[in-house]
């Protein structure tokens, strides 16, 4: 019988993660099976044991699911530890172990794909809710001059600033604490974009951006997107990128090959 993966939330049924994983299997000739998982809002736990001992082997997990998942954990990487959130679950034997690779995944797209260079940047990060939290690690890893965290509700940002402020130099406020910096990268980890709102941004602040980057995608570019773009920002990416990276993390620690992830994102783009 084939391994059996699935990703896991409420609503699933738009996940892009089965296109993705059946691209990767075949790609590296896996024999695997990846589904899509349905959980009831008060049902992880038991939707999960269910899956387990059916023989699953591990699941991605999304909205709204992504906290509970880390509870549920016996064993935690660093990483999804200190992001207090899983997106990545690995069954072996009793273990169960949660993995959060959504950061590794913006990472690899900024650097790798969109070829921009984090390293001795300033970067402003939008947004103090699981999205933010899970990637401020690995980006502070890859040694930014700067890291600011900019949300509507400043003291979730100084709360966040004060949980990294080991790991490099972070600073915090409300949006408009930032009027008069300029940041080379600017990345939105609100929710803004799903409800095609923009967060207030002060003028100015894309004056030297080489790169603005909404960690949502659409058919078409977000509102911070166009904004980003219409304020001087050079070059603008949505998520499409980190969704496929983050997936690509998440079967190399299942199966522990490296699938390649450019014709999936061209194949993603092309449908979306
Ligand atoms: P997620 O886990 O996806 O990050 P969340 O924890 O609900 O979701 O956090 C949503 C984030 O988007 C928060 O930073 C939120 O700001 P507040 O903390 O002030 O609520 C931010 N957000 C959502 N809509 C926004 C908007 N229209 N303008 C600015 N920020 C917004």
């Amino acid at each position: 019988m084939n391994d059996s993966y699935a990703v896991i939330g409420n609503p699933i049924a738009h996940s892009k993660s089965p296109l993705i994983h059946a691209a990767f299997a075949q790609q590296t000739n896996q024999s695997m099976h990846y589904a899509a998982l349905l959980a009831p809002l008060d049902g992880f736990q038991p939707t999960v044991e269910n899956f387990r001992s059916q023989g699953g082997k591990g699941l991605n997990v999304t909205v709204p699911f992504k906290l509970e998942a880390y509870r549920f954990s016996t064993h935690l990487t660093e990483r999804a530890s200190i992001a207090q959130a899983v997106n990545t679950l690995k069954f072996e034997r009793d273990e169960i172990l949660g993995d959060n690779t959504d950061g590794a995944g913006l990472v690899r797209d900024i650097e790798t794909n969109l070829g921009v260079p984090i390293d001795n940047k300033r970067i402003l990060l939008m947004g103090a809710g699981g999205a933010a939290r899970g990637v401020i690690l690995p980006l502070l890893q890859k040694k930014p001059a700067l890291l600011s965290i900019a949300n509507r509700t400043p003291h979730k940002a100084e709360a966040l600033q004060k949980l990294f402020d080991t790991y490099g130099k972070v600073t915090s406020g409300d949006f408009m604490h930032f009027s008069g910096e300029t940041f080379d990268i600017v990345i939105n980890a609100t929710s803004a974009s799903l409800h095609d709102e923009l967060p207030e941004l002060p003028i100015g602040i894309f004056a030297q951006t080489g790169l603005a980057y909404d960690m949502m995608y659409g058919r078409e570019p977000t509102r911070f997107l166009k904004f980003a773009q219409q304020s001087g920002a050079r070059k603008i990416a949505d998520g499409i990128g980190m969704l496929v990276e983050q997936a690509a993390e998440s079967f190399y620690l299942w199966r522990n090959i490296k699938p390649e992830t450019k014709p999936v994102i061209a194949m993603l783009k092309s449908i979306i």
